[in-house]
């Protein structure tokens, strides 16, 4: 099938890797020029494992994948995949801005096209949004009669970063909400040699099921971490407990890894978008997910609460910080637990040695205040507190926290052996 995608981030050129490895011919269309010419050297513009190679292989070796950023080369495709980023207004609403720009921009090319062609909302939104702003947006800038004409879809996307193209490739499902059945039938043909379940519902159901989704993992996180706070108490292992617990299908053994809370792009935007338009369009004020969030602002604060039961006051203390990326093998810093935490430490005047395998390139320009090290050795040397803020396999090496104070975020250590040889505390075991 020949696929256009709009939108050259994560989602988008993952999604354009994956499909065009499995055959489909593919165009991603971004405005950004320098994204659009290294993907055409076959150079990804995002780090994530075996991306590069695969990119290189679709862009040199078969051909099946170009770049470009002019919209007309939608004609030459069958159907676009609008995956532009939503970033999260000020109040938590989704700024939509990059989805009306696309849409206008997809809905003018369309204008001149007589076949029937179909736009795909893959972008996460709100439940609602291809129904209220993209399909009269699509209507008004192609001037064609949506649903007959042209038609839309929404597909959502599931895949996780740090294992982007397995999970995109290997879905656990694909939902597929149409607006027409015709739209929902050439989405279904893009993933013809796939057998996992398909869904077919509405365009706003398939919606709310990202949402949902999303919402339901946060809701797992935050539920390990108040067990895990309690356990604390108890003096009980919240490891032990997630596994007892994982072992019951209808409970199942993911995402109870207990820790500094969840961050990146989707989780808390998408949590925080769901809030928003519950409580202000909807008028349905959602407790359980107000506490959800909650739960996560507050866990990352416990990890300087402890540094300051180890240190008290925290002024010229000296904090190092193992790990700036949401979580390993991504190099994503956005809403990084680890960015507001040494913020914070910041303020109280503490001094940050940091080191990521990966992320020190973002974390450096919206912190200039820290100091940057080139080694996890190199972090920790001369440290009054370690605080490990993501599990990369680097910083399980025993031998970095020996002797020191160490303030575990993610489960890095085995507690009873870390005790023996360093002043060891879990966040919340
Ligand atoms: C998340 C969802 O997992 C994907 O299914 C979804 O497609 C994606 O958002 C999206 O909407 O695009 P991602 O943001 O890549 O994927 O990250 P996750 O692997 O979900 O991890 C999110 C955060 O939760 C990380 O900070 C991680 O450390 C934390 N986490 C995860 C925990 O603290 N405990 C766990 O048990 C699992």
């Amino acid at each position: 099938m020949r696929i256009s995608i709009i939108g050259a981030g994560y989602v988008g050129l993952v999604t354009a890797v994956a499909l065009a490895t499995k055959g489909h011919n593919i165009i991603v269309i971004d405005v950004d020029n320098i994204k659009v010419d290294a993907i055409n050297r076959g150079e990804s513009p995002i780090w994530e494992e075996g991306l590069d190679e695969l990119l290189l292989n679709c862009v040199r070796d078969d051909g099946s994948l170009k770049a470009s950023s002019d919209y007309g080369e939608i004609l030459d495709s069958d159907v676009t995949l609008i995956c532009v980023d939503t970033i999260s207004k000020s109040d938590g609403s989704l700024n939509l801005s990059n989805i009306e720009d696309s849409v206008k921009g997809i809905g003018t090319v369309l204008s001149k096209k007589r076949d029937y062609h179909v736009v795909v909302t893959r972008s996460t939104v709100i439940p609602g949004t291809t129904r209220n702003l993209i399909v009269p947006l699509l209507g008004k800038y192609s001037g064609k009669q949506v649903g007959s004409e042209l038609g839309v879809a929404v597909n959502p996307e599931f895949m996780q970063e740090g294992k982007a193209l397995q999970t995109s490739s290997h879905p656990d499902r694909i939902i597929i909400g149409e607006y027409d059945r015709k739209a929902g039938d050439m989405v279904r043909g893009i993933y013809d040699d796939i057998s996992v379940p398909i869904l077919r519902t509405d365009i706003t159901t398939a919606e709310m099921i990202k949402s949902a989704s999303n919402a339901f993992l946060t809701t797992k996180i935050s539920f390990i971490n108040e067990i895990g706070n309690i356990c604390q108490k108890l003096g009980i292992d919240v490891y032990t407990v997630a596994k007892g617990m994982g072992f019951d299908h209808r409970i199942g053994d993911q995402f109870l890894n207990a820790g500094v809370g969840f961050g990146g792009s989707c989780l808390p935007k998408d949590l925080k978008a769901l809030l928003f338009t519950s409580v202000n369009d909807l008028s349905y004020r959602p407790r359980l997910l107000e506490a959800v969030y909650d739960v996560n602002r507050d866990q990352a604060m416990r990890m300087i609460e402890l540094a300051e039961q180890k240190l008290g006051n925290l002024a010229n203390k000296r904090i190092s910080i193992l790990g700036l990326a949401f979580k390993p093998n991504t190099a994503d810093i956005r809403v990084a637990p680890a960015i507001e935490i040494i913020r914070r430490l910041l303020e109280k005047g503490a001094l940050i040695a940091a080191y990521d395998p990966e992320a020190m390139l973002d974390a450096r320009r919206i912190l200039p205040q820290a100091r940057y090290c080139d080694s996890a050795i190199e972090a920790v040397s001369d440290s009054d507190c370690v605080l490990v803020l993501t599990e990369w396999n680097e910083f399980r090496d025993e031998s970095l926290y020996h002797g020191k104070v160490v303030i575990d975020g993610r489960r890095i250590l085995i507690p009873e052996r870390a005790k023996a040889f360093c002043d060891y505390q879990g966040i919340c075991w």
